[in-house]
């Protein structure tokens, strides 16, 4: 019998003795009864059990889980968040990407920041921060338009996130409408709970027999991400602004007066911000900060800061993912000590061998830790990559105490050892010569730590690692085909998704297997199934961009895989310059001469297209896709997009890197050669050797003077 309803009354069969039998039946009823508790109370604001036969519900499907961990169900109600229901809130897109921050561990990284602020900007006068507290909360970006509040978004991936407006309104901190803003004016800050608030919170769901948070964080977040407004209007949210998004008339000349201009405007901004003439008093008010940090009454997990000049900070701009005019100091790292149980091999996409180590469960800065990376060997040994010692050389071995740390969001990690707890009989780890997955030889290469499978596509580790890969966020992104689903396909076989062309196949293979239709399975239905297929179809045509990172290609990450494309435009001229470059062809120099693209890179890929394995899955995959060609971003407005352009001798206005950057915004592409694809050289005093090449090929030339007034810098 499963768990009863109503009464909380239990009269369910001991775990321990089911057969597996009976526990693949009550894993699919649980799935079945919580998805519709879920929705009782979630959806229809009309909970059918309590809040403590939902719990046991939960708990009783976890047990089950953990005595027979194959029979997990794809949709198991264990990876499902509690309180959220993502898929109910509509997207936004986000008219200006919504970034996240660069850390600073320690003053030397500070130190750092200021060093490469100056050096792009080539600046050497003052240069005033903001700092602020970072607030541990989560982020949410409101639209005014003719200052009245339109739309409130949660970050998502940076791109595209959540529509939250409902629920935002109902923060207190959040006006609705504003005087005197600009008429389109977008105010980002963090949305939090107090630990007062947090604390009531608490007590509240616990007497109320529901589910508690782990903290602050947590039960902003559960709060927030609510399909229903009524129960986030209940829960006690805040909100600090501390920066924008579009608007449509500067707010400010700095960030300082930015956010004095929000304050004014009505919202709540952190008392904490303060302007600093310098980074050593930067420093110093971080250090108050921390000081303070146990009184202030809600969470923070370090110190911001920012260029003040907002002029400068437009100068900067923003890497991929980051902006280059602000850093997060974070505060030192949680530790908790606990036991090594074990050290699991994990094979990555590339094939490198990961250990992990596995730990009794601890609690480290709010969140139970029960694995920590521990890197590579020589880390296990105590040695760094250089064969230095680490940790006065200590290495770590089974049943070892073990001290973890957990620095933000990044993974746990382990840190240190106590050599007094080490049982006397304990042998110093051997770390394996072979693939644990495919047997064959680990290797590693000169000067590298890291040991890697050379099984490449025959190892099931790394073809499973680079589907998910291929399917991640910024390869193919195909809703609905995440990582658990890949591990599923693979291993069917049925389904036999080994290498990306077959996902596109997928559906046709389906459609003439009459016996055990992926609809029929568990965690799929006929509605899933066709929007999974739709969802498919849909990215049958590809950027080019997104096509070369997602094959997995070690060294080719996202914003090489962006350079490539932009480089060669289509995927026939990529594919051609990469078969036919062999060290010394003019395909290879072609490579190099791609500003960001160097030998270990460019080995890589032409190494990729090469291996008969790859190459066939690699064609297999392109005979299957539309691949669409690259299309200038800044195409009709910009005059330098395009072109290809190369800078060379010494600028003054402005740094090699905001030269590029600054161009390739504009749409052109920057090049480290000369060569007959050069459409203009850009040549500072000093120019020598491309001077001379460009002046023997006939490529047009042009001063930094001309260079600025070109595109409407000067
Ligand atoms: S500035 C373009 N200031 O930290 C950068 N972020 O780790 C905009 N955060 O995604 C962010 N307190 O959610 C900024 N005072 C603060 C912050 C803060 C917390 C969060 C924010 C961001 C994350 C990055």
């Amino acid at each position: 019998m499963a768990v009863g309803q109503g009464n909380g009354a239990v009269a369910a069969r001991a775990v321990e003795a089911l057969t597996e039998a009976e526990a693949r039946e009550e894993l699919a009823r649980l799935a079945a009864e919580i998805g519709r508790a879920n929705e009782a109370y979630h959806l229809l604001d009309a909970p059918e059990i309590s809040d403590a036969d939902y719990d046991a519900l939960r708990r009783r499907n976890a047990a089950i889980e953990a005595r027979f961990p194959k029979l997990k169900r794809s949709d198991s109600p264990s990876d499902q968040v509690g309180a959220t229901v993502a898929e109910g809130f509509g997207k936004v897109a986000h008219r200006v990407r919504m970034l996240s921050l660069e850390n600073a561990f320690d003053d030397a990284d500070v130190a750092d920041f200021e060093a490469r602020v100056r050096s792009y900007l080539n600046h050497s006068g003052p240069l005033a921060l903001t700092a602020e507290p970072k607030i541990d909360g989560l982020s949410l970006s409101l639209r005014y338009e003719g200052g009245v509040l339109v739309q409130a978004a949660t970050r998502g991936d940076g791109e595209v996130g959540e529509n939250v407006t409902d629920n935002a309104r109902t923060i207190a901190d959040i006006p609705h409408s504003l005087t005197d803003a600009p008429e389109v004016l977008e105010v980002r800050g963090e949305v939090y709970m107090s630990h007062a608030d947090f604390a009531a919170l608490n007590t509240r769901q616990a007497e109320a027999g529901g589910k508690t948070f782990a903290n602050p964080r947590n039960a902003a977040a559960g709060s927030l991400r609510q399909l229903d407004a009524t129960i986030t209007a209940a829960r006690p949210l805040r909100f600090f602004a501390y920066a924008w998004g579009e608007v449509s008339a500067p707010l400010a000349a700095t960030q300082f007066a930015a956010i004095a201009r929000l304050k004014a405007l009505g919202f709540v901004t952190n008392p904490l911000t303060t302007r600093c003439e310098t980074v050593a008093a930067a420093l110093d008010h971080y250090r108050r900060i921390e000081a303070d940090r146990a009184g202030l009454g809600y969470d923070i997990d370090g110190v911001v800061y920012k260029v003040d000049d907002l002029a400068l900070q437009a100068r900067l701009g923003f890497r991929s993912a980051t902006p280059r005019w602000a850093i997060a100091h974070k505060f030192p790292a949680e530790l908790a000590w606990t036991d090594l149980l074990g050290i699991d091999i994990q094979v990555g996409r590339t094939g490198a061998l990961s250990p992990v180590a596995r730990l009794r469960p601890v609690t480290v800065g709010g969140v139970v830790v029960s694995n920590a990376t521990l890197h590579n060997e020589d880390y296990i040994a105590g040695r760094d990559s250089r064969g230095q010692m680490i940790r006065a050389g200590k290495d770590i071995r089974l049943g070892d105490r073990v001290q973890v740390y957990r620095a933000g969001d990044v993974i746990p990690k382990v840190a240190d050892v106590d050599l007094s707890h080490r049982r006397t009989d304990a042998q110093p780890y051997v770390f394996p010569d072979t693939c644990p997955e495919c047997g064959s030889p680990a290797l590693r290469e000169e000067g590298d730590s890291t040991r890697r499978c050379t099984g490449g596509l025959i190892c099931p580790a790394q073809a499973v690692e680079r589907l998910k890969h291929f399917v991640s966020r910024h390869a193919f992104d195909i809703e609905g085909l995440g990582a658990k689903q890949i591990e599923m396909f693979f291993r069917d076989a049925d389904l036999a998704v080994k290498a990306p062309a077959d996902i596109f196949t997928l559906a046709e293979r389906d459609a003439a297997n009459p016996l055990r239709k992926l609809k029929n399975r568990d965690g799929f239905g006929e509605v899933s199934t066709r929007k999974l297929f739709a969802a498919i179809e849909a990215k049958r045509s590809i950027p080019l961009d997104r096509l070369i990172f997602a094959l997995g290609i070690r060294h080719v990450g996202e914003v090489a895989a962006q350079v490539l494309a932009r480089h060669y435009g289509t995927w026939e001229a990529f594919e051609e310059a990469v078969t036919t470059a062999e060290e010394g062809s003019p395909a290879w120099e072609g490579l190099l001469s791609i500003d960001g693209v160097g030998r270990t890179l460019a080995g890589s890929l032409v190494a990729a297209f090469r291996n008969p394995a790859e190459r066939a899955a690699i064609d297999a995959l392109v005979a299957q896709l539309t691949v669409q060609p690259v299309v200038w971003k800044a195409a009709t407005e910009s005059p330098v997009a395009g072109l290809t352009v190369v800078f060379t001798g010494t600028l003054e206005k402005m740094t090699r890197a905001e030269a590029k950057a600054r161009a390739e915004a504009l749409g052109a592409k920057v090049a480290g050669s000369v060569s007959a694809k050069t459409d203009l050289l850009v040549a500072g005093p000093g120019a020598g050797s491309k001077a001379k090449e460009a002046a023997k090929l006939g490529v047009r030339m042009i001063d930094e003077d001309a260079w600025l007034a070109l595109i409407g810098d000067a």
